[in-house]
């Protein structure tokens, strides 16, 4: 078996007497396609954070292609869960997609024709060529979205960590967005972790569902992970899952409290629901 990108070993984060979550094994292969799902607060995002050596373990361990995770690492791309950029970013938005490539170092004068051609090619497959030359604070937020997007492929990382990335996009950009996402774990081989409170736009892409609520987790194809049994148990109250033309609907009086403050899929109603109706 060949090394896995992710490692993690008895894995924990607590803060506090608060577990977010522990005893956590898993191992994340070359091209695998996770992804994270479970209620605001769950800790998905504290998971991406221990990957980017932002945030320590309270036990465990946690390795990228074998070595301790460390900050800064440029094999490992990242889209954060998404926050406006102040109007006045002094960026273009190529130079935005430019940083996956360069890094943040600023003021260079000069940018390789491969670098240009690779983060015109970014630009064009996320649809974002019409405002390339634009200061991305004037931006929208799912055209800043995009620009994160073709950033954070543009080192074509060994591991792609996703926080929500198709929040607050378009049904059209959401597909644009995930299979750009796919092609990247499938055609170069990266791990791609994708936190997100909505399966339905990418369930045909996932190779593994983790699942986290309560300070414990599951993890498995989405087939073991996403049933009326095995998500009831975890969130230790009546969670019915139905399936509907290859969609899956989700419903419980916690996953409608807990799901459902993304704005991007429909305020208020159950898991899901937002996706089917539309
Ligand atoms: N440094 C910290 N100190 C104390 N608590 C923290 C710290 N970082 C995160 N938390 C708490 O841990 C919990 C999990 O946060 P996290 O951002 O991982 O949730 P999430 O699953 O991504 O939720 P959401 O769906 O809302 O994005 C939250 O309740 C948060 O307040
Ligand atoms: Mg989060």
């Amino acid at each position: 078996m060949p090394e896995p990108v992710i490692r993690l070993r008895s894995a924990e984060v607590s803060f506090g007497p608060r577990t977010l979550w522990k005893d956590l094994d898993l191992d994340i292969s070359e091209g695998e396609f996770i992804a994270v799902l479970g209620p605001n607060g769950a800790g998905k995002s504290t998971f991406l954070k221990v990957l980017l050596g932002l945030q320590r373990l309270t036990a465990g361990r946690a390795e990228i292609l074998g070595r301790p995770v460390s900050r800064g690492s440029s094999r490992v791309g990242y889209i954060p869960q998404q926050h406006a950029l102040p109007p006045e970013t002094p960026l273009r938005a190529r130079d935005l997609v430019a940083l996956g490539i360069e890094g943040h170092r600023f003021g260079i004068p000069f940018r390789s024709a491969r670098t240009r051609a690779v983060v015109q090619d970014l630009l064009e497959r996320v649809g974002a060529s019409r405002y390339a030359d634009q200061p991305v604070g004037v931006l929208s937020g799912g055209e800043q979205q995009r620009l994160r997007a073709a950033q954070a492929l543009a080192g074509s990382p060994a591991a792609l960590l996703c926080d929500e990335p198709l929040h607050s996009l378009d049904l059209h950009h959401q597909r644009a967005i995930a299979d750009l996402i796919k092609d990247q774990a499938s055609e170069h081989g990266s791990a791609v972790v994708f936190v997100t409170h909505e399966i339905n736009p990418v369930i045909e892409h996932v190779d593994r569902v983790l699942y986290f609520a309560r300070g414990q987790y599951r993890i498995g194809s989405v087939e073991d992970v996403m049933r009326t049994e095995v998500l009831s148990e975890l969130y230790d109250s009546p969670v019915e899952v139905i399936r509907h033309k290859g969609r899956l609907l989700v419903m419980g009086d916690h996953i409608e409290a807990g799901h459902e403050h993304d704005a991007s899929t429909g305020h208020g109603l159950p898991y899901g629901v937002g996706e089917m109706a539309r």
